[in-house]
C-alpha cells in the first residue's frame, strides 16, 4: 500500500495520510542550523552540534512515537465548548477532513482541514540564518464567522542533549526563560547567566492573548502533549518558568469571516553574543540577534520570499545532475533524492536521524570519505575543506582516528582508531574530488596529522602513509591484517569479548598478527590505480611504480590465498582459519570482498569475477535485496565478535545491508551485464517499493542502511533510514556505472551499462564549469557499448568528454552498440 506520491515537477514527496507506518521525515537546514522534522510536524532542531547545542527536546524511544515537535493546537469556537484539535494530526490524532505533507528540497508543508477551517505550516530552515521558520495559513472554509484561538507549542532541550536526559538533580532548577512584547516573543536563556552566550528564540510577529513558558502549567503534570490543560481551559496562563521544563506556548486570538485567511510567522531561533555583549542590563539578556531575525522574518510575505531563495538554491545545486528517462522511479532518485540524502550525509553524517539519537557518533574517517563520492559534483569547494578536515585526523604512520568530532574536528580519543580499511578511504575520497574538481592543487596543501600542526605534511603525503599503511600491515598470506575490523564493522576479529554489554567497536583490542581481510585486499587494489595515476600527474614516476608493483603483488596474492573456488574468502580469523568459505558451517559466503574484488577488476581475466558474481546471485540475492552473507550465524562466536552477535537476517548477520548492494551493481557493469546490474541496483531502491510501504515502512524517498534479511522474521522491513553510505555509493552506481557518466582524470567517461530493454535516457552534467546535455540512443538493445559519440555534431575519438571549462552547454549524443 502508498502513503503518497512523488509530485516531480515540485520535486516533492507528498504524503496523503498521517498515519506512516513509520514518522516520515525531512531535513530541514544546509549550513550550521537543522531541523528533523516529520509528516505530523514531529522532530527537533539544533545549532552545528545535535548533541551539544540542540535547541528543543525530543525523546527517542517514546511512547507514542514521534512525541514532541513543533505543535500548534487549535480550538475552533464555532462549535459549542470549542472544537480542539492539530492540524499536525498529532500529537492529538484529531480526525482530519484532509490531510497532506509535502516534504521538498529543505522544506515540509503540512496542509489540512476540520470542519470549514484550513491550515497549513511551512516550515524551512532560511539560507545563512540560524532559525527555523514556520509559517502558518489559517483559512475560514465556512459560510460563518469563527472565532479561533490557536496555540503554539515547543518544549525547550537544555542545550546538552545527553546531559538533558539524564542530570535530572541539577536540570530540574536551573530553566530559565523571558519574555517580552507580551508573551509573543519568548527566550530560552538556561546557563546564559553563567558559561553560554547563546540563547533561543521563539516568537509571532503578531501580538499575543497570552502566553505560557512553563510546561507543567501548559500541559498538566499527568497530561500527554494530546491534552493540554491550558487549550481545554481556552486561555494561557502567562507563567513563567523557573526549573523545571521550559517551554514556549504563545496563544493567538484570530476572527476569520467566511473565506478569510490569516498569516502568521513563527520563528525558532538561535543568538548568540559576544562575551562583552551579553546582557542589555543586569538579567536582561541583550535580545540584538534576536532582534535582526524578527526584523528580516516579521512578515508573511518575508518568509515567502526567504523560502523561494532556498528553492533556487536547490534548483541550481540538483541542477548540476538531472536525469530524463521512461523509467520515471530511476530519473527521480538518482535525479532528486539519491542526491538529496546525500547532501543530508554530509551535513548530518551518522549524527541526528530518527535512528541515530544525535549524541552518539562523531563523524567516521571511513563513512566521511565515502559519503563525499555523493556529493562532491554538489559542492566541490565544501569537499575539499571536507577532505582537509578528514586527513588532519589521520595519524602519522597513515592510520586513523575513526571518527573525530565536528565541532572541534580533532580525533575521538574514546573510539581510538585500529579499522585497517580507514586509510584507504582516504585514497578513495582525493581521488574522487581530483577527477571532479581537476584540482591537483590540494595535494600541495600542509595538513596535520593527529591534529598537530608541528606533524604537517602535504595531502599527498597523507596519500603516501595511506597506501604505505596497507602495504605494510599483512598478515600470514600476505593479506592485509584487519585490526579492530574493516569497513565490515562487526568482523572484530581481535576482540574476543565476552563481557555483557561491552562494545564491540571500542573495547580493548589485541593485534593478533594473524586475521587479515580479503575486503581491505580488494579496496587496496581498486583505489591503488588511482593513486598511480596521481603519482604519474604529479611527476612522482617512481612512486607510481613502486604503486603498481604493490597492487600487482596484493592481486597475485588475492587470487592465491583469497579465493574460495566459486567466490573470494572474506578473511582469517585470529587462528588463521577462513571465513567465508565453503568450509564454514556458517558464513560460507560475504558479499563485500566479493563485490569489492569485481569492481577492482579481480578475475576478469580468468573467469572467477563471473563465477563469483554468480555465486552471489544464488547464494545471497533476494527479493528485496542482497544479504551480507549466508548462511547466517546461528550462535556467538567469541573469534567472530558482533556479527555473530545478531539474530540472524538482522544488520551484518545476514542483513540486506545496502551499503554493499551497489558495490555487487557495479562489479556486475564490470561484467557487461547490464539486465542484472539494473535489477540489484531496483531491489534496494526505495522508490521501487513505494507500494510496499506497510512492509518496508520508511519514507519511500530515502534508503535504508539495512533491509531485514531471509532469516528475519520481518524479511523485508527497512530500518535506519536517511544517515547511511548506501547514499553515496547507490548514487556512484547509476550515475557513473549503469548510466555511465563517470569523471576520470581526463574529463568524463561515456560508458553506460543498461538493461537491453532500455531504450535510451539522457543526463545533463555539470562538470568543471562546462554542461554537458547527454542523450544516449539504445535502439540496438545492447547492454553496454558505445559505438558512436559525437560531441557538439563532431565525432569524438574515443569516448571521454574533454574538461570544456568554458561555461557554456555541450550537445553531447552517444549511439550505443
Ligand atoms: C555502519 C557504519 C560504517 C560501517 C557499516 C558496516 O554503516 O557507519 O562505517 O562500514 O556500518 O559495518
Ligand atoms: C554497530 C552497528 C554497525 C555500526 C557500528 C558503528 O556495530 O551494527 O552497523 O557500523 O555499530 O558504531
Amino acid at each position: 500500500m502508498q502513503y503518497g506520491y512523488f509530485d516531480d515537477n515540485a520535486r516533492e514527496y507528498v504524503i496523503t495520510r498521517p498515519d506512516t507506518p513509520y514518522p516520515w521525515i525531512n531535513y530541514l537546514g544546509s549550513e550550521d542550523f537543522y531541523g528533523l522534522f516529520s509528516n505530523t510536524s514531529g522532530g527537533y532542531c539544533f545549532y552545528r552540534d545535535a548533541r551539544l547545542l540542540r535547541l528543543t527536546r525530543y525523546r527517542y524511544n517514546n511512547v507514542p512515537t514521534d512525541a514532541g515537535g513543533r505543535y500548534f493546537y487549535i480550538r475552533d469556537g464555532g462549535h459549542a465548548g470549542g472544537d480542539i484539535w492539530t492540524p499536525s494530526w498529532m500529537p492529538m490524532k484529531s480526525a482530519l477532513d484532509r490531510y497532506e505533507c509535502r516534504h521538498g528540497m529543505g522544506y515540509s508543508r503540512i496542509s489540512s482541514a476540520r470542519n470549514g477551517l484550513a491550515f497549513s505550516q511551512t516550515s524551512f530552515v532560511p539560507l545563512k540564518d540560524n532559525c527555523e521558520i514556520h509559517k502558518i495559513v489559517l483559512t475560514n472554509e465556512s459560510n460563518a464567522d469563527k472565532d479561533v484561538d490557536i496555540f503554539s507549542f515547543i518544549e525547550f532541550c537544555l542545550w546538552n542533549a545527553n546531559d538533558d536526559m539524564t542530570n535530572f538533580q541539577r536540570n530540574f532548577s536551573i530553566g530559565e526563560v523571558e519574555v517580552e512584547a507580551d508573551g509573543a516573543r519568548i527566550y530560552h536563556k538556561t546557563e546564559y547567566r553563567e558559561r553560554r552566550n547563546h540563547y533561543a528564540l521563539w516568537a509571532v510577529n503578531v501580538p499575543v492573548a497570552g502566553f505560557d513558558t512553563d510546561r507543567q502549567t501548559f500541559l498538566g503534570l499527568y497530561n500527554g502533549f494530546d491534552h493540554p490543560e491550558t487549550v481545554f481551559a481556552g486561555k494561557a496562563n502567562n507563567s513563567v518558568a523557573s526549573g523545571w521544563a521550559p517551554i514556549g506556548s504563545h496563544h493567538i486570538k484570530a476572527h476569520l469571516k467566511p473565506g478569510e485567511s490569516k498569516a502568521l510567522v513563527f520563528v525558532l531561533g538561535y543568538c548568540e553574543n559576544p562575551d562583552d555583549k551579553k546582557w542589555e542590563k543586569p538579567g536582561v539578556i541583550n535580545k540584538a540577534p534576536a532582534n535582526a531575525l524578527l526584523d528580516k522574518y516579521g512578515s508573511p510575505e518575508s518568509a515567502d520570499k526567504a523560502l523561494a531563495v532556498l528553492k533556487e538554491y536547490w534548483d541550481a545545486l540538483l541542477g548540476r545532475f538531472s536525469v530524463d528517462a521512461e523509467d520515471k522511479r530511476m530519473a527521480r532518485m538518482a535525479g532528486v533524492w539519491n542526491q538529496y540524502q546525500c547532501m543530508v550525509t554530509f551535513n548530518m553524517s551518522r549524527s541526528a536521524s530518527y535512528f541515530e539519537s544525535g549524541i552518539g557518533r562523531g563523524m567516521g574517517f571511513r563513512d566521511s570519505n565515502q559519503d563525499l563520492l555523493g556529493f562532491v559534483h554538489l559542492v566541490p569547494e565544501r569537499a575539499r575543506a571536507r577532505i582537509l578536515d578528514i586527513a588532519a585526523t589521520q595519524f602519522p604512520d597513515g592510520s586513523a582516528y575513526h571518527q573525530y568530532q565536528p565541532l572541534t574536528k580533532r580525533g575521538n580519543n574514546e573510539v581510538g582508531s585500529g579499522f585497517n580499511d580507514d586509510p584507504l578511504w582516504l585514497i578513495c575520497g582525493v581521488s574522487a574530488y581530483i577527477k571532479e574538481t581537476g584540482d591537483f592543487g590540494i595535494l600541495n596543501e600542509k595538513v596535520p596529522f593527529d591534529n598537530k600542526d608541528e606533524l604537517a605534511d602535504s595531502l599527498f603525503a597523507h596519500l603516501k602513509r595511506s597506501f604505505d599503511y596497507t602495504v605494510t600491515h599483512t598478515g600470514p598470506h600476505g593479506l592485509p591484517l584487519i585490526g579492530r575490523a574493516d569497513w565490515n564493522d562487526c568482523l572484530n576479529l581481535n576482540c574476543f569479548s565476552k563481557t555483557p554489554g561491552e562494545s564491540f567497536q571500542t573495547t580493548a583490542n589485541f593485534e593478533s598478527g594473524v586475521a587479515e581481510s580479503v575486503l581491505i585486499a580488494a579496496i587496496f587494489v581498486f583505489t591503488g590505480p588511482d593513486y598511480v595515476e596521481i603519482c604519474r600527474r604529479t611527476g612522482r614516476e617512481e612512486e607510481a611504480e613502486y604503486a603498481v608493483k604493490a597492487i600487482a603483488s596484493m592481486t597475485e596474492t588475492i587470487k592465491a590465498h583469497g579465493w574460495d573456488g566459486n567466490w573470494f574468502l572474506r578473511a582469517y580469523d585470529a587462528y588463521g582459519h577462513k571465513i567465508g568459505s565453503n568450509e564454514c558451517e556458517d558464513g560460507q559466503i560475504f558479499i563485500e570482498s566479493n563485490g569489492f574484488a569485481v569492481m577492482a577488476g579481480i578475475g576478469l581475466d580468468d573467469g572467477r569475477a563471473k563465477k563469483a558474481l554468480d555465486s552471489v546471485r544464488e547464494r545471497l540475492d533476494t527479493k528485496y535485496g542482497i544479504v551480507l552473507q549466508q548462511p547466517a550465524y546461528r550462535e556467538y562466536h567469541l573469534e567472530l565478535g558482533e556479527v555473530s552477535s545478531y539474530p540472524p537476517g538482522y544488520k551484518e548477520n545476514a542483513g540486506i545491508f545496502c551499503h554493499n548492494n551497489p558495490w555487487v551493481t557495479i562489479a556486475e557493469t564490470k561484467l557487461g551485464r547490464g539486465t542484472r546490474a539494473f535489477e540489484t541496483y531496483t531491489k534496494i531502491c526505495p522508490a521501487y517499493r513505494e507500494d510496499d510501504s506497510d512492509l518496508r515502512r520508511l519514507e519511500p524517498y530515502v534508503y535504508a542502511q539495512m533491509v531485514a534479511g531471509k532469516d528475519a522474521q520481518c524479511f523485508g522491513e527497512a530500518k535506519n533510514s536517511w544517515l547511511t553510505g548506501t547514499a553515496a555509493w547507490t548514487f556512484v552506481s547509476i550515475s557513473q556505472y549503469i548510466l555511465g557518466v563517470r569523471p576520470v582524470f581526463d574529463g568524463l567517461l561515456i560508458d553506460p551499462c543498461i538493461p537491453a530493454s532500455m531504450k535510451g535516457f539522457s543526463v545533463i552534467r555539470h562538470f568543471q564549469n562546462a554542461v554537458y546535455r547527454i542523450t544516449v540512443d539504445n535502439s540496438a538493445g545492447v547492454e553496454k557499448g558505445v559505438k558512436s559519440l559525437t560531441l557538439d555534431g563532431k565525432p569524438l575519438n574515443g569516448t571521454v568528454l574533454p574538461a570544456l571549462g568554458d561555461g557554456r552547454t555541450h550537445e553531447v549524443k552517444v549511439v550505443m552498440g
